[in-house]
Protein backbone atom coordinates (compact mmCIF):
# COMPACT_ATOMS: atom_id res chain seq x y z
CA UNK A 1 0.00 0.00 0.00
CA UNK A 2 2.67 2.35 1.07
CA UNK A 3 4.55 1.39 -2.03
CA UNK A 4 1.33 2.59 -3.93
CA UNK A 5 0.86 5.60 -2.73
CA UNK A 6 4.83 6.35 -3.53
CA UNK A 7 3.85 5.43 -7.13
CA UNK A 8 0.99 7.92 -7.49
CA UNK A 9 2.56 10.75 -5.46
CA UNK A 10 5.50 10.25 -8.07
CA UNK A 11 3.34 10.18 -10.57
CA UNK A 12 0.79 12.93 -9.70
CA UNK A 13 3.85 15.15 -9.06
CA UNK A 14 5.61 13.86 -12.64
CA UNK A 15 2.14 14.61 -14.06
CA UNK A 16 2.02 18.35 -12.27
CA UNK A 17 5.43 19.44 -13.56
CA UNK A 18 5.84 18.53 -16.64
CA UNK A 19 3.04 19.81 -18.46
CA UNK A 20 2.86 23.51 -20.07
CA UNK A 21 0.70 25.69 -19.07
CA UNK A 22 -2.97 24.33 -20.78
CA UNK A 23 -5.73 26.20 -21.74
CA UNK A 24 -3.75 29.38 -22.68
CA UNK A 25 -3.31 30.64 -26.63
CA UNK A 26 -6.43 28.61 -27.21
CA UNK A 27 -6.54 30.82 -30.40
CA UNK A 28 -3.14 31.74 -31.85
CA UNK A 29 -1.84 34.86 -29.60
CA UNK A 30 -2.29 38.19 -31.20
CA UNK A 31 0.13 40.79 -30.21
CA UNK A 32 3.07 43.38 -31.07
CA UNK A 33 7.02 42.56 -30.77
CA UNK A 34 9.72 45.04 -30.71
CA UNK A 35 12.14 43.01 -32.94
CA UNK A 36 11.53 44.00 -36.80
CA UNK A 37 11.71 47.50 -36.16
CA UNK A 38 13.44 48.43 -33.37
CA UNK A 39 16.06 45.61 -32.20
CA UNK A 40 17.60 45.94 -29.47
CA UNK A 41 16.93 49.85 -29.36
CA UNK A 42 14.43 49.90 -27.15
CA UNK A 43 13.45 51.36 -24.11
CA UNK A 44 10.22 52.21 -21.99
CA UNK A 45 9.22 54.80 -23.18
CA UNK A 46 8.47 53.35 -26.43
CA UNK A 47 6.78 50.46 -25.21
CA UNK A 48 4.42 52.80 -22.95
CA UNK A 49 3.89 54.48 -26.02
CA UNK A 50 2.92 51.56 -28.02
CA UNK A 51 0.63 50.27 -25.30
CA UNK A 52 -1.26 53.59 -25.48
CA UNK A 53 -1.62 53.28 -28.84
CA UNK A 54 -3.13 49.64 -28.46
CA UNK A 55 -5.93 51.58 -27.37
CA UNK A 56 -6.07 54.67 -29.43
CA UNK A 57 -5.91 53.05 -32.75
CA UNK A 58 -8.44 50.30 -31.59
CA UNK A 59 -5.69 47.34 -31.74
CA UNK A 60 -6.65 46.39 -28.48
CA UNK A 61 -10.50 46.49 -29.28
CA UNK A 62 -10.04 43.99 -32.31
CA UNK A 63 -8.38 41.83 -29.98
CA UNK A 64 -4.65 42.90 -29.83
CA UNK A 65 -3.22 41.58 -26.50
CA UNK A 66 0.29 41.03 -25.64
CA UNK A 67 3.09 43.55 -25.69
CA UNK A 68 6.25 41.64 -25.69
CA UNK A 69 10.32 43.16 -25.29
CA UNK A 70 12.74 41.07 -27.85
CA UNK A 71 15.94 41.05 -27.27
CA UNK A 72 18.25 44.13 -25.63
CA UNK A 73 15.87 44.45 -22.46
CA UNK A 74 18.31 43.44 -20.03
CA UNK A 75 21.84 44.97 -18.54
CA UNK A 76 24.79 42.55 -19.95
CA UNK A 77 25.60 41.05 -16.89
CA UNK A 78 23.41 39.26 -13.84
CA UNK A 79 23.67 40.85 -10.49
CA UNK A 80 25.29 39.33 -7.68
CA UNK A 81 22.56 36.77 -7.09
CA UNK A 82 22.70 35.79 -10.66
CA UNK A 83 19.45 37.41 -10.92
CA UNK A 84 18.71 39.54 -14.94
CA UNK A 85 18.62 42.55 -14.21
CA UNK A 86 16.39 45.32 -16.53
CA UNK A 87 18.65 47.69 -18.70
CA UNK A 88 18.86 50.86 -15.85
CA UNK A 89 18.84 53.35 -18.66
CA UNK A 90 16.95 51.74 -20.81
CA UNK A 91 14.00 50.98 -18.48
CA UNK A 92 14.61 52.97 -15.33
CA UNK A 93 11.28 51.61 -13.57
CA UNK A 94 12.24 47.84 -13.97
CA UNK A 95 10.18 45.21 -15.38
CA UNK A 96 7.22 44.89 -12.84
CA UNK A 97 6.93 48.40 -13.37
CA UNK A 98 6.80 48.67 -17.01
CA UNK A 99 4.09 45.02 -16.68
CA UNK A 100 1.77 47.37 -14.28
CA UNK A 101 1.67 49.64 -16.75
CA UNK A 102 0.86 47.18 -19.79
CA UNK A 103 -1.56 45.50 -17.24
CA UNK A 104 -3.45 48.84 -16.39
CA UNK A 105 -4.18 49.30 -20.19
CA UNK A 106 -6.42 45.85 -19.73
CA UNK A 107 -3.40 44.26 -21.81
CA UNK A 108 -0.94 41.58 -21.09
CA UNK A 109 3.52 41.20 -21.39
CA UNK A 110 6.09 39.48 -22.87
CA UNK A 111 9.06 39.08 -22.69
CA UNK A 112 12.26 37.81 -24.49
CA UNK A 113 15.41 35.11 -23.44
CA UNK A 114 16.94 32.45 -25.29
CA UNK A 115 17.90 28.67 -24.21
CA UNK A 116 21.33 29.35 -24.92
CA UNK A 117 24.54 30.67 -22.89
CA UNK A 118 23.72 34.34 -24.22
CA UNK A 119 20.92 35.96 -26.27
CA UNK A 120 21.12 36.57 -29.73
CA UNK A 121 22.19 39.98 -29.18
CA UNK A 122 24.49 39.02 -26.59
CA UNK A 123 23.01 39.25 -23.18
CA UNK A 124 22.62 36.90 -20.98
CA UNK A 125 20.60 33.67 -21.18
CA UNK A 126 18.55 31.56 -19.78
CA UNK A 127 21.28 28.07 -20.08
CA UNK A 128 21.39 26.45 -16.54
CA UNK A 129 19.15 29.94 -14.89
CA UNK A 130 16.06 27.96 -15.88
CA UNK A 131 14.09 28.30 -13.28
CA UNK A 132 15.17 30.80 -11.54
CA UNK A 133 14.81 32.91 -14.35
CA UNK A 134 10.84 31.52 -14.65
CA UNK A 135 10.80 32.80 -10.54
CA UNK A 136 11.71 36.64 -12.00
CA UNK A 137 9.32 36.62 -14.43
CA UNK A 138 6.32 35.05 -12.50
CA UNK A 139 7.62 37.70 -10.06
CA UNK A 140 7.18 40.31 -12.72
CA UNK A 141 3.88 39.41 -13.83
CA UNK A 142 5.20 38.36 -17.07
CA UNK A 143 2.44 36.35 -19.45
CA UNK A 144 4.18 35.43 -22.42
CA UNK A 145 8.14 34.22 -22.99
CA UNK A 146 9.08 34.08 -26.18
CA UNK A 147 12.35 31.84 -26.18
CA UNK A 148 14.93 31.81 -28.55
CA UNK A 149 17.79 29.41 -29.62
CA UNK A 150 21.25 30.84 -30.03
CA UNK A 151 24.83 29.79 -28.94
CA UNK A 152 23.04 26.53 -27.66
CA UNK A 153 25.81 24.78 -28.98
CA UNK A 154 25.24 21.30 -28.88
CA UNK A 155 22.02 21.81 -26.86
CA UNK A 156 19.37 19.56 -27.52
CA UNK A 157 16.47 21.22 -28.46
CA UNK A 158 13.42 18.85 -27.38
CA UNK A 159 15.42 18.80 -23.98
CA UNK A 160 16.10 22.54 -23.88
CA UNK A 161 12.39 23.71 -23.99
CA UNK A 162 11.11 21.30 -21.97
CA UNK A 163 13.16 22.49 -19.12
CA UNK A 164 12.01 26.11 -19.62
CA UNK A 165 8.66 24.90 -20.14
CA UNK A 166 8.99 22.91 -16.14
CA UNK A 167 10.39 25.47 -14.85
CA UNK A 168 7.60 28.17 -15.84
CA UNK A 169 5.33 25.17 -14.58
CA UNK A 170 7.10 25.07 -11.49
CA UNK A 171 6.84 29.20 -11.38
CA UNK A 172 3.22 28.94 -11.22
CA UNK A 173 1.99 31.98 -13.32
CA UNK A 174 0.17 30.96 -16.43
CA UNK A 175 2.82 32.23 -19.27
CA UNK A 176 2.18 31.73 -22.92
CA UNK A 177 5.12 29.82 -24.14
CA UNK A 178 6.77 30.82 -27.31
CA UNK A 179 9.42 28.62 -28.78
CA UNK A 180 11.57 30.79 -30.85
CA UNK A 181 14.27 27.85 -32.75
CA UNK A 182 14.00 29.03 -36.17
CA UNK A 183 12.46 25.26 -37.34
CA UNK A 184 16.14 23.98 -37.17
CA UNK A 185 14.60 20.56 -35.11
CA UNK A 186 11.41 19.95 -36.28
CA UNK A 187 9.38 21.49 -33.16
CA UNK A 188 6.33 20.89 -35.21
CA UNK A 189 7.15 17.12 -34.49
CA UNK A 190 7.60 17.47 -31.24
CA UNK A 191 6.83 20.58 -29.36
CA UNK A 192 2.87 19.92 -28.80
CA UNK A 193 3.55 19.51 -25.22
CA UNK A 194 6.52 21.90 -24.71
CA UNK A 195 4.98 25.32 -25.69
CA UNK A 196 2.27 27.43 -27.10
CA UNK A 197 3.61 28.51 -30.77
CA UNK A 198 6.88 27.65 -32.51
CA UNK A 199 8.63 29.31 -35.33
CA UNK A 200 8.64 27.61 -38.49
CA UNK A 201 11.39 29.57 -40.05
CA UNK A 202 14.62 31.78 -39.44
CA UNK A 203 13.71 35.69 -39.65
CA UNK A 204 11.24 36.83 -41.58
CA UNK A 205 12.02 40.45 -43.55
CA UNK A 206 10.05 43.21 -45.29
CA UNK A 207 9.55 41.81 -48.80
CA UNK A 208 7.04 39.92 -50.95
CA UNK A 209 9.84 37.04 -52.47
CA UNK A 210 13.18 37.96 -51.57
CA UNK A 211 15.49 36.00 -49.70
CA UNK A 212 18.70 37.54 -48.50
CA UNK A 213 21.89 35.00 -46.80
CA UNK A 214 23.59 36.06 -43.76
CA UNK A 215 26.37 33.35 -44.21
CA UNK A 216 25.00 29.89 -41.88
CA UNK A 217 21.30 31.85 -41.96
CA UNK A 218 19.03 33.82 -44.57
CA UNK A 219 16.11 36.15 -43.93
CA UNK A 220 13.29 35.10 -45.90
CA UNK A 221 10.23 37.46 -47.24
CA UNK A 222 6.81 36.94 -46.74
CA UNK A 223 6.41 33.92 -49.91
CA UNK A 224 9.39 32.54 -49.24
CA UNK A 225 8.58 31.61 -45.89
CA UNK A 226 5.20 30.21 -46.84
CA UNK A 227 6.23 28.15 -49.65
CA UNK A 228 9.15 26.84 -47.25
CA UNK A 229 6.72 25.58 -44.53
CA UNK A 230 3.39 24.98 -45.99
CA UNK A 231 2.96 21.78 -45.28
CA UNK A 232 3.05 21.83 -41.34
CA UNK A 233 -0.89 22.53 -41.10
CA UNK A 234 -1.54 18.92 -39.65
CA UNK A 235 0.63 20.10 -36.32
CA UNK A 236 -1.40 23.35 -35.60
CA UNK A 237 -4.44 23.22 -33.34
CA UNK A 238 -5.54 24.97 -30.41
CA UNK A 239 -2.66 26.09 -27.89
CA UNK A 240 -0.24 24.84 -30.52
CA UNK A 241 0.61 27.05 -33.11
CA UNK A 242 2.72 27.03 -36.21
CA UNK A 243 4.17 30.80 -36.03
CA UNK A 244 5.46 32.35 -39.20
CA UNK A 245 6.68 34.98 -37.50
CA UNK A 246 6.41 38.68 -36.81
CA UNK A 247 4.96 40.29 -39.32
CA UNK A 248 6.33 42.79 -41.74
CA UNK A 249 2.93 45.00 -42.20
CA UNK A 250 3.39 48.89 -42.33
CA UNK A 251 7.13 47.88 -42.33
CA UNK A 252 8.02 49.31 -46.08
CA UNK A 253 6.12 46.79 -48.37
CA UNK A 254 3.37 48.25 -50.67
CA UNK A 255 -0.73 48.34 -48.89
CA UNK A 256 -1.38 45.82 -51.22
CA UNK A 257 1.50 43.60 -50.30
CA UNK A 258 0.58 43.88 -46.65
CA UNK A 259 -3.24 43.13 -47.11
CA UNK A 260 -2.24 39.92 -48.72
CA UNK A 261 0.57 39.30 -46.14
CA UNK A 262 -2.01 40.05 -42.99
CA UNK A 263 -4.53 37.75 -45.30
CA UNK A 264 -2.07 35.07 -45.51
CA UNK A 265 -0.79 35.00 -41.73
CA UNK A 266 -4.79 34.75 -40.47
CA UNK A 267 -5.51 31.63 -43.31
CA UNK A 268 -2.24 30.18 -41.38
CA UNK A 269 -3.90 30.17 -38.46
CA UNK A 270 -0.44 31.95 -37.31
CA UNK A 271 0.26 34.49 -34.50
CA UNK A 272 -0.85 37.81 -35.74
CA UNK A 273 2.50 39.45 -33.92
CA UNK A 274 2.71 42.81 -35.26
CA UNK A 275 6.43 44.33 -36.02
CA UNK A 276 6.01 48.32 -37.13
CA UNK A 277 6.22 50.99 -34.80
CA UNK A 278 2.89 51.72 -34.07
CA UNK A 279 3.22 55.57 -33.45
CA UNK A 280 3.80 56.02 -36.72
CA UNK A 281 2.07 54.35 -38.79
CA UNK A 282 -0.02 55.16 -41.50
CA UNK A 283 -3.75 54.83 -41.56
CA UNK A 284 -3.77 52.47 -44.36
CA UNK A 285 -1.56 49.90 -42.40
CA UNK A 286 -4.07 50.55 -38.94
CA UNK A 287 -7.11 49.37 -41.39
CA UNK A 288 -5.19 46.66 -42.14
CA UNK A 289 -3.65 45.32 -39.07
CA UNK A 290 -6.98 46.47 -37.01
CA UNK A 291 -9.78 44.57 -39.76
CA UNK A 292 -11.50 42.83 -37.59
CA UNK A 293 -13.17 40.25 -40.51
CA UNK A 294 -10.05 39.09 -41.33
CA UNK A 295 -8.67 38.68 -37.92
CA UNK A 296 -11.44 36.28 -36.87
CA UNK A 297 -10.45 33.88 -39.83
CA UNK A 298 -7.10 33.87 -37.95
CA UNK A 299 -9.31 33.57 -34.67
CA UNK A 300 -11.59 30.48 -35.56
CA UNK A 301 -12.31 28.66 -32.85
CA UNK A 302 -11.62 25.50 -34.73
CA UNK A 303 -8.31 26.45 -35.06
CA UNK A 304 -7.60 24.28 -38.19
CA UNK A 305 -4.74 26.01 -40.61
CA UNK A 306 -5.53 26.68 -44.19
CA UNK A 307 -4.22 25.68 -46.96
CA UNK A 308 -3.54 25.87 -51.02
CA UNK A 309 -6.26 25.07 -52.61
CA UNK A 310 -4.50 26.09 -56.67
CA UNK A 311 -1.91 27.93 -57.56
CA UNK A 312 -2.88 28.81 -61.27
CA UNK A 313 -2.23 31.38 -63.90
CA UNK A 314 -0.61 33.69 -61.12
CA UNK A 315 -3.37 33.05 -58.42
CA UNK A 316 -2.84 31.73 -55.33
CA UNK A 317 -5.98 29.82 -53.57
CA UNK A 318 -6.21 29.11 -50.19
CA UNK A 319 -8.79 27.88 -48.33
CA UNK A 320 -9.25 27.54 -44.14
CA UNK A 321 -12.17 25.57 -42.85
CA UNK A 322 -14.51 27.78 -40.37
CA UNK A 323 -16.84 27.36 -37.76
CA UNK A 324 -20.52 26.54 -38.42
CA UNK A 325 -19.60 24.85 -41.66
CA UNK A 326 -18.33 28.25 -43.18
CA UNK A 327 -15.29 28.10 -45.11
CA UNK A 328 -12.28 31.51 -45.92
CA UNK A 329 -10.83 31.76 -49.37
CA UNK A 330 -8.50 34.06 -50.51
CA UNK A 331 -7.44 35.21 -53.60
CA UNK A 332 -3.88 36.45 -54.58
CA UNK A 333 -2.96 38.14 -57.17
CA UNK A 334 1.28 37.12 -57.69
CA UNK A 335 1.21 39.09 -60.97
CA UNK A 336 2.81 42.54 -61.70
CA UNK A 337 -0.21 43.34 -63.10
CA UNK A 338 -4.03 43.99 -62.23
CA UNK A 339 -5.62 40.72 -63.03
CA UNK A 340 -9.45 39.47 -63.61
CA UNK A 341 -10.61 37.04 -62.68
CA UNK A 342 -13.96 34.89 -63.26
CA UNK A 343 -14.14 31.90 -61.02
CA UNK A 344 -16.88 29.16 -62.37
CA UNK A 345 -17.87 27.56 -58.68
CA UNK A 346 -19.75 24.77 -60.82
CA UNK A 347 -16.71 23.51 -61.35
CA UNK A 348 -14.84 23.60 -58.58
CA UNK A 349 -15.16 21.37 -55.10
CA UNK A 350 -13.59 22.14 -51.13
CA UNK A 351 -11.74 19.22 -49.69
CA UNK A 352 -10.10 18.95 -46.76
CA UNK A 353 -9.19 15.12 -45.98
CA UNK A 354 -7.24 15.94 -43.20
CA UNK A 355 -10.23 17.17 -41.09
CA UNK A 356 -12.73 15.12 -43.47
CA UNK A 357 -14.61 18.28 -44.36
CA UNK A 358 -16.11 18.16 -48.01
CA UNK A 359 -18.56 20.58 -50.45
CA UNK A 360 -19.74 19.43 -53.54
CA UNK A 361 -20.60 23.29 -55.06
CA UNK A 362 -23.01 21.98 -57.07
CA UNK A 363 -25.02 21.08 -54.37
CA UNK A 364 -24.07 23.51 -51.68
CA UNK A 365 -24.32 26.89 -52.40
CA UNK A 366 -22.72 29.93 -49.65
CA UNK A 367 -23.09 33.34 -49.11
CA UNK A 368 -19.86 35.61 -50.12
CA UNK A 369 -18.42 38.20 -47.53
CA UNK A 370 -16.03 40.44 -48.73
CA UNK A 371 -13.46 40.79 -45.86
CA UNK A 372 -11.48 44.08 -46.94
CA UNK A 373 -14.34 45.65 -48.47
CA UNK A 374 -17.01 44.96 -46.04
CA UNK A 375 -19.30 43.50 -48.32
CA UNK A 376 -21.66 41.33 -48.79
CA UNK A 377 -21.03 40.35 -52.88
CA UNK A 378 -23.54 37.93 -54.02
CA UNK A 379 -23.47 34.07 -53.55
CA UNK A 380 -22.21 30.76 -55.55
CA UNK A 381 -24.62 30.53 -58.14
CA UNK A 382 -23.07 32.50 -60.16
CA UNK A 383 -19.34 33.29 -61.03
CA UNK A 384 -17.11 35.27 -59.28
CA UNK A 385 -15.85 38.14 -61.02
CA UNK A 386 -13.69 40.27 -59.78
CA UNK A 387 -10.32 42.77 -60.29
CA UNK A 388 -7.80 42.13 -58.27
CA UNK A 389 -4.45 44.33 -58.54
CA UNK A 390 -1.29 43.15 -58.06
CA UNK A 391 0.32 41.12 -55.33
CA UNK A 392 -3.69 42.32 -53.65
CA UNK A 393 -5.55 39.68 -52.46
CA UNK A 394 -9.22 38.81 -52.61
CA UNK A 395 -10.50 37.28 -49.23
CA UNK A 396 -13.31 36.01 -48.77
CA UNK A 397 -15.90 34.62 -46.18
CA UNK A 398 -18.32 32.09 -47.50
CA UNK A 399 -21.18 31.29 -45.46
CA UNK A 400 -23.40 28.01 -45.64
CA UNK A 401 -27.04 29.17 -47.26
C1 LIG B 1 16.45 35.75 -33.59
C2 LIG B 1 14.94 35.63 -33.65
C3 LIG B 1 14.37 37.02 -33.88
C4 LIG B 1 14.81 37.93 -32.75
C5 LIG B 1 16.34 37.93 -32.63
C6 LIG B 1 16.82 38.68 -31.40
O1 LIG B 1 17.01 34.51 -33.34
O2 LIG B 1 14.57 34.76 -34.66
O3 LIG B 1 12.97 36.97 -33.98
O4 LIG B 1 14.23 37.50 -31.55
O5 LIG B 1 16.84 36.61 -32.54
O6 LIG B 1 18.21 38.69 -31.28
Amino acid sequence: MKKLVVVFLVLFSINTFSQKFEGLAETPPLGWNSWNTFATDINEELVKGIADKFIELGLKDAGYEYIVLDDGWMAKERDANGNLVADPIKFPSGMKALADYIHSKGLKFGIYNCAGSKTCGGYPGSRGFEYQDARLYASWDVDYLKYDWCNTEKLNAEGAYMTMRDALKKAGRPIVFSICEWGDNEPWKWAKDVGHSWRATGDIINCWDCEIGHGSWSSKGVWKIINLREDLRKFAGPGHWNDYDMMEVGNGMTDAEDRSHFAMWSMLASPLIMGNDLRTASKETIKTLANKEVIAVNQDKLGIQGFRYSNENNFEIWLKPLENDAWAMTFVNMSDATKRIDFDWMKHGFGDDLNGKWVDLKQQKFNIRDLYNHKNIGDTASNLKAEIGSHDVLMLKLVKK
